[in-house]
């Protein structure tokens, strides 16, 4: 039997894009209507149903949930902000609020709008001041009601798809461009950062607790020659740590929010930059589970790297770790065994404060689709009536007792 602190957050995450439907004015909504990929469409229907969706997770002893905020609903056109969609949001916070669950606000979860994609997206100069002008309209008005927020999700994620291997819009497939979008990205970090700080002091309202969710994965060498070791070293540092050590330098993370779900095991045997950063093992030397998608499970890698964030001596949520699988008895094996790993963490000293399951609901699993199945609550995608799954109900009970048998 493990025990959590009294006081931990347990909850599940959600980003809007991929539950709520029809965020027309989105960069996404554009890319998916030329490309040949599934379509988002209504997703989850989670802006009408949101009241639904949040007293199943009070039912099931959620503390705690994260959401994301739409820019392209916030700011649909340059400059002119709908006061109907922060209404919207304010709303939806206030919901959880009146059941005493705690949010979490990401201001960015990979979605633009259409006409700052159209203005050169991250790339562009003032990007960073497009961004800072809605980050202060959007928390100026949920201050009061907000703690913790999240300014980007997976900067090194969103970098990769969209600029190195051009998988996500806008399709770039560019070292240098994506080195150009990744310094926008710390200094958006950075000025929102002290932009947000700077807005609750005004108020006068208790300090916020702000950081970002940074994608972090286990990078194993497949066979122990140098070479190897030295690329899973390099990805390491470069994936896991490469944008933490820049914005944590600049002292703007109060928190360090942590995605975890796999592992890569790493192959440098073509000498050439991409094999250095991508190249990856086809043998299956270190046999593992996989969710179905085909990702390694590897809990002791949540543990391995929550130690090695000891140095930076900030608290850490995770604010993500799931799995998509048809085998819901396989989730809460994967559930366990990641809380398993963090409580050992915890004991040898790394203070998390709370767990966030990815995700509270069957979603819009970007260019995969609707295929991959995340949800503590399944959807039924033609009648969009949510199921409560037995994992939903057994990880409920360590939300409640913060004990885990
Ligand atoms: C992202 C989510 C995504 C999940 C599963 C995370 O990296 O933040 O948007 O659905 O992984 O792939």
């Amino acid at each position: 039997m493990i025990k959590f602190p009294k006081n931990f957050l347990w909850g599940a995450a959600t980003s809007a894009y991929q539950v709520e439907g029809n965020n027309v004015n989105s960069d996404w909504w554009e890319w998916e209507i030329e490309s040949r990929h599934e379509k988002s469409g209504s997703a989850c229907r989670h802006y009408e149903l949101y009241e639904q969706d949040f007293d199943l997770a009070k039912s099931l002893n959620h503390n705690v949930h994260r959401l994301s905020i739409e820019w392209s609903r916030i700011e649909p056109q340059e400059g002119k902000f709908s006061k109907e969609a922060l209404e919207h949001y304010q709303k939806v916070i206030l919901s959880l609020r009146s059941r005493n669950i705690e949010p979490i606000v990401t201001l960015h979860h990979y979605t633009n709008p259409i006409w700052f994609a159209k203005s050169g997206g991250w790339e562009n100069k003032q990007s960073v001041s497009y961004f800072l002008r809605y980050c202060d309209y959007v928390a100026s008005f949920l201050a009061k009601h907000v703690h913790y927020w999240i300014t980007i999700n997976e900067p090194t994620i969103f970098l990769y798809h969209a600029y190195i291997i051009g998988a996500w819009p806008p399709q770039i497939k560019s070292f240098l461009r994506a080195n150009k979008v990744e310094n926008n990205l710390v200094c958006a970090h950075v000025k929102t950062y002290q932009l947000i700080h700077k807005i609750y002091k005004e108020l006068n309202i208790e300090k916020p607790c702000v950081g970002i969710s940074q994608f972090t994965q286990a990078y194993m060498p497949c066979t122990q020659s140098p070479q190897n070791r030295f690329a899973a070293n390099l990805r390491d540092k470069w994936y896991n740590f490469n944008f933490l050590d820049k914005i944590i330098r600049q002292r703007s993370m109060d928190f360090i929010g942590i995605n975890y779900y796999s592992r890569q095991v790493v192959e440098f045997s073509k000498p050439s930059i991409a094999n250095l950063f991508m190249g990856v093992c086809k043998d299956n030397h270190h046999p593992v589970l996989k969710n179905s998608l085909g990702w390694d499970i590897y809990p002791e890698g949540l543990r391995e790297l929550l130690l090695k964030l000891k140095k930076y001596n900030l608290p850490v949520i995770i604010t993500e770790n799931g799995i998509c699988t048809a085998d819901d008895n396989q989730r809460w094996d994967y559930i366990q065994s990641h809380l398993k790993n963090i409580h050992q963490a915890m004991e040898q000293g790394v203070n998390v404060l709370g767990y966030l399951y990815w995700s509270l609901m069957d979603n819009f699993e970007w260019d995969k689709g609707f295929g991959p199945r995340f949800g503590l609550l399944g959807i039924d995608y033609n009648t969009y009536k949510r199921t409560v799954r037995e994992s939903a109900k057994k990880y409920s009970q360590v939300c409640v007792s913060g004990i885990l048998e």
